[in-house]
Formats: structure tokens, sequence, C-alpha cells
């Protein structure tokens, strides 16, 4: 470990399980020695492991609706009096489509349900940012990071919704984090990662299919859940100050892909 994050202060949304991406980036934060309070939906916290968690890592667990402004209030202020100071990083990895858990069509979105996904899994990243910047809680040269899906960019058909709310998670990040590099010296990005086998991915109908053709187009592979709680590390890190409003794939090469050659010999195959 590289003690990149000594001393510094951290909130971390979206740890539901050991599969969770927010679950990897709370081990190596801590690993890389910073602080750090836990935060989910009171929901979450009943079902999930997370608690285990926050015993590991030494972490305070703070229920919070990351779509109740009142909730985020009130989970900024108890995180500066339990971590003793500002905030340096802060995990928005929060996503959940009712469309897709209830299996409608995109042509055919119940638009109440699209308004609660789209709260939950954009809307909520502004709230966030808006709580945190009116407090005046994070240290200047922090970092805020929300994770992201190329669906945002290319049409990706049973990803449903949720690729409208990640277009808005991403411009959100671009406008605040404007005001928020201008006014407190805070970058803010996103990461957008390769389709990985947790909670909210499993949830996309085709998803293994998907991640196979995604491993094979990929000219390093998928990134795992892992991987991708390193290189938030890296965001978190004070490495990388000068990086913001940035919109950042992680995902071994796919997005520049056009085609590969694993993926052109299934299809020859097929033609012999
Ligand atoms: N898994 C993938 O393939 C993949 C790929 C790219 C991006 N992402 C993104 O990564 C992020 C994390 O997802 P994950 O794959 O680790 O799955 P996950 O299911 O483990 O995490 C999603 C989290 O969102 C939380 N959440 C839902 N509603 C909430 C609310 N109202 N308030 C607070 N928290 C709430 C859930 O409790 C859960 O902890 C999401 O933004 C997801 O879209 C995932």
């Amino acid at each position: 470990m590289y003690n990149l994050l000594k001393g510094k202060r951290g909130i971390i949304f979206g740890a539901l399980d050991e599969r969770s991406i927010a679950w990897k980036v709370a081990e190596r934060a801590t690993e890389e020695g910073a602080n750090i309070v836990l935060t989910n939906a009171p929901v979450a916290l009943r079902l999930g492991t997370v608690k285990s968690l926050a015993e590991k890592t030494g972490a305070t667990l703070i229920p919070a609706d990351a779509t109740a402004v009142e909730d985020l209030e009130q989970l900024v202020d108890q995180s500066l009096e339990i971590l003793g100071g500002k905030i340096d990083f802060v995990l928005h990895s929060i996503g959940m489509s009712v469309n897709v858990r209830k299996g409608r069509h995109y042509t055919e979105q119940k638009y109440e349900f699209t308004k609660t996904g789209w709260d939950v899994s954009a809307l909520s990243f502004h709230k966030l940012m808006s709580v945190l910047y009116k407090k005046d809680a994070m240290n200047a040269w922090g970092s805020i990071v929300a994770l992201t899906y190329m669906a945002a960019q290319r049409v990706f058909p049973d990803y449903n919704d949720m690729a409208d709310n990640k277009a808005y998670l991403e411009s959100i990040a671009r406008s605040f984090g404007y005001f928020f590099g201008r006014d407190k010296k805070v970058r803010v990005n996103t990461i957008s990662q390769s389709p990985t086998v947790t909670t909210a991915g499993s949830g996309v109908k085709g998803f293994d299919g998907f991640i196979s053709f995604a491993e094979k187009m990929s000219p390093l592979g998928n990134a795992t859940a892992l991987e991708c709680a390193d290189y938030t590390i890296s965001l978190f890190s004070d490495l990388t100050r000068k990086v913001t409003l940035q919109n950042l794939f992680h995902d071994g090469g796919f997005s520049n892909m056009g085609v590969s050659t694993a993926l052109m010999d299934t299809f020859m195959k097929e033609e012999e």
C-alpha cells in the first residue's frame, strides 16, 4: 500500500455487499490511510451486510436516503463531527431503475418509475453536492467521484432508462464541478466503469452475455470492482489535483473499440 490517503477523511455511499464497487473502495481507502463514514439507504442497511464492512474498516455507519436533502444534511453534519474536520473525498456509488426492476421495456416506461429512478440515480448527485457546497464541508483540493456507465454515450438497449439517468449524472458532474472548482478548489469527476457483477449490474437483462461481449471486445479485458476501487483511490489522492469535469473511462479500452479479433473469430466460426 502507498499511504495515498493518509490523514484524509471521506464519505462513501453505496456499499451493499461484498460485490459492491463502493465496498472495495471503502476497503482500499482505509488501507491507504483514510478515515471514512459509510452510508446507504436505511432499507439497504437493514438488508445488507454493510455492518461487517464498518467493523472491518473502523467506519461509522450513517443511514441516509440520497434522495432526501434532510438526510444528506444530517449525514454531512455528523460526518464533519465524527471525522473531526472537513471532508477530502466523497464517492457517489448509487444506481437504481424501477423500470428495470419491474421489467418495463424502455418504450413502455411507467413515468412514475422513471422519476424515482432518476431521483435516486442522478438528481441525488446534485442534492449531495449542493449540501456539501452550502455547508462548505469540503477541504480545498478535495475530490468528488460518481460512478457511471457508457450507455450515457452509446446505445445498450437493455440498460433502459438508466442510460438517460447516467447522461444526466455526467452532466451534473460537469455543471456542479465548475462551481465546486471555481469556489472551493474541489474536483468533480465520473468514472465510467466496465460491466461488473454486482446487485445493480446483474439486474440488467442479458447481463451475462453482455459481460462476455465486453470482455472479448476490450484489449485489457473488463475492469473488476477492485480495479475500479484502485482507480477511484487515485482520483481521491493528491496525485490528480488538476483532473476535473471529466468522464473517465475505466473499461479495459472498450469505449474506443470498433471490433476485436476475438469477436471477429466468433462470427467467422459461425460462417464456416
Ligand atoms: N455493476 C456494473 O456493471 C456497473 C457498471 C458501471 C457503473 N456502475 C455504477 O456503479 C454504482 C454502484 O453500483 P454497484 O454495481 O456497485 O451495485 P450495488 O447494487 O452494490 O450498489 C448500488 C447501491 O445504491 C444504493 N442505493 C439505492 N437507492 C439508494 C438511495 N435512495 N439512497 C442511497 N443509496 C441508495 C444501494 O443500496 C446500493 O448500495 C452505480 O452508480 C452503478 O450504476 C455499475
